[in-house]
């Protein structure tokens, strides 16, 4: 693989938000970086902001003065595409429009020599696209970075039905040399993060829609079994619902309406009502001043009455009898009884396998079902979301309730909906993941990577069903399914094989 050497011209056109980051990448790693823009003087001004940001760096020692200072001199604003010439590689970071992007590559083919690179920076336009339109498509291939491009580590490098193996290989090379984690994907919907994330927030939304919690509860389970850094509400909010909105619906659409990717009606009405989120003062939540931000719901702390019993060894029931064990509640253990977590007095725990627990309870004879999310980190986890069977008797589920806050706890009590929240958020975040290996589009280590580096989730999902047991990630798939009655949930062939084969996904 070869890197472009630092002295290799880098060539910015679009100077917003994306292009200004990653000209101050290249420049920080040693290039000369040319800009350009259309709009007058845009160039200039993105110039003087990164000279900014070197000069902060410096302040704060991350830099030496000199450093600094060589860094921005190697920055220069040009005029017209003709001055770019002499580019080894012309990042595009313009509008993202087909048209546009491929005018403007088609216009630099015959300005450019035959061996300089194309590497555009579309978050959805497809590679194979943009590389139509031109004399040597083998040329171009996608280096998306994430926003902001200085601090997030990773770059997709997106090769299109034509672009040259060696082309990616070299962005790949370049990526890494300039201090970030490059992975290798195909040109698909959504390339990996956009189409692997898309569950995040799918999953809410439904869990939304059916009442199952409010947001800002539904978040702080998010955030605090699951341990994702912010809850799906208010990283809509934070994204912009038009921007987020447009991004599934362009997945959706691009793979022929597949259900697994439908938009959700309860976002649409936002976008309606032109309530994009944190940037136009109301989304999910209302940020107007003096607008008071929802709390999580918990459950009023309860006595956990009755005889403790905590059953086999599995992570939860493990966790729970050392959480138990800690704040000096008594209890006794016993080997695995049904895939049962703990008993209190009439109340049987156990985690969601993707079943109602009404569903649970008419199917085992154990009317007192309660049911516990899964967490990222049972020992760690602060908060766990709980359904009860409808069958069940309020007292027996109120004592299992205060025996999870004996166990210090906070509980967020769920209308009895399948699967919960973190269990099948990452139930199809897995299946998401699983299906772009099993469609090539790429690693089962590139999925991981891109999940933690490009919207930093705290295990990658593949590894995370792996830890979970890809046999309980396909058995709550299939109840999801069974429950709803939707294609969506259908499991993924690569998780089906592993369960088969008796193996991990990462082997
Ligand atoms: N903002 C993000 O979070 C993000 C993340 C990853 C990728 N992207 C992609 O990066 C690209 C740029 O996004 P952005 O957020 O920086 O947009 P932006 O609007 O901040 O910047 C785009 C810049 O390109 C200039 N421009 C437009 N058409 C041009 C042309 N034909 N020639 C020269 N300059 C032109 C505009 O004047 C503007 O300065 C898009 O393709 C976008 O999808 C954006």
């Amino acid at each position: 693989m070869s890197v472009l050497p630092k002295e290799a011209i880098i060539a910015v056109v679009g100077t917003g938000a994306m292009g200004a980051g990653i000209a101050q990448i290249a420049a920080a790693a040693g290039h000369p970086v040319k800009l350009l823009d259309n709009r007058p003087g845009a160039a200039e001004r993105a110039i003087d902001g990164i000279r900014a940001q070197f000069a902060k760096m410096a302040e704060k020692g991350k830099l030496t003065a000199e450093a600094a200072t060589a860094a921005g001199t190697r920055l220069i604003a040009v005029g017209q595409a003709a001055d770019l010439a002499d580019a080894a590689l012309v990042v595009e970071a313009i509008v993202e429009n087909l048209e546009a992007k491929q005018k403007l590559y088609a216009d630099l083919e015959s300005i450019v020599a035959v061996d300089c690179i194309f590497g555009t920076n579309t978050s959805s336009i497809s590679v194979t696209a943009i590389g139509a339109a031109l004399k040597h498509p083998e040329r171009l291939a996608g280096l998306h970075f994430f926003n902001p491009a200085p601090l997030m580590a990773l770059v997709e490098i997106v090769s299109g039905l034509a672009t040259d193996r060696a082309v990616a290989d070299t962005l790949f090379a370049t990526a890494s040399a300039w201090g970030k984690t490059p992975v290798h994907a195909k040109s698909t919907p959504g390339f990996i993060v956009n189409r692997v994330a898309r569950p995040y927030y799918a999953e809410a939304l439904r869990l939304a829609q059916e009442g199952a919690a409010d947001n800002a509860t539904i978040d702080a389970v998010m955030r605090e079994a699951g341990g994702f850094r912010m809850g799906p509400f208010e990283l809509m909010d934070l994204i912009g619902h038009d921007v987020n909105f447009a991004v599934t619906n362009s997945v959706w659409r691009a793979f022929y309406n597949d259900q697994r990717f439908l938009p959700s009606l309860i976002q649409q009405e936002l976008v309606d009502a032109g309530f994009y989120g944190k940037k136009s003062g109301r989304g999910f939540y209302d940020y107007r001043e003096g607008a008071v931000r929802p709390a999580a719901q918990t459950e009023a702390t309860q006595a956990p009455t009755g005889k403790i019993t905590v059953f086999g060894r599995s992570t939860a029931a493990k966790s729970l009898a050392g959480r138990l064990e800690r704040s000096g509640q008594s209890f006794s253990r016993a080997p695995d009884h049904d895939g049962m977590i703990a008993e209190i007095g009439r109340a049987a725990l156990f985690v969601t396998d993707g079943r109602s627990a009404t569903q649970r309870a008419s199917e085992s004879g154990v009317a007192n079902t309660v049911l516990i999310d899964l967490a990222l980190d049972y020992d760690k986890a602060t908060r766990l979301a709980v359904a009860a069977a409808e069958q069940g008797d309020p007292l027996a589920i109120a004592s299992a309730i205060g025996l999870l806050q004996a166990a210090g706890f906070a509980v967020s009590r769920f209308l009895d909906v399948p699967g919960l929240a973190v269990m099948r958020t990452v139930a199809m975040l897995a299946n998401e993941a699983a299906d772009a290996v099993n469609q090539c589009v790429c690693s089962a280590g590139a999925a991981d990577s891109a999940m933690c580096l490009g919207v930093n989730y705290p295990r990658g999902p593949l590894a995370w069903a792996d830890q979970v047991g890809v046999a309980t990630i396909r058995t709550v798939l299939a109840n999801l399914g069974a429950s709803y009655g939707e294609d969506r949930y259908r499991v993924s062939p690569l998780l089906q094989r592993a369960v088969f084969a008796g193996r991990n996904i990462h082997g």
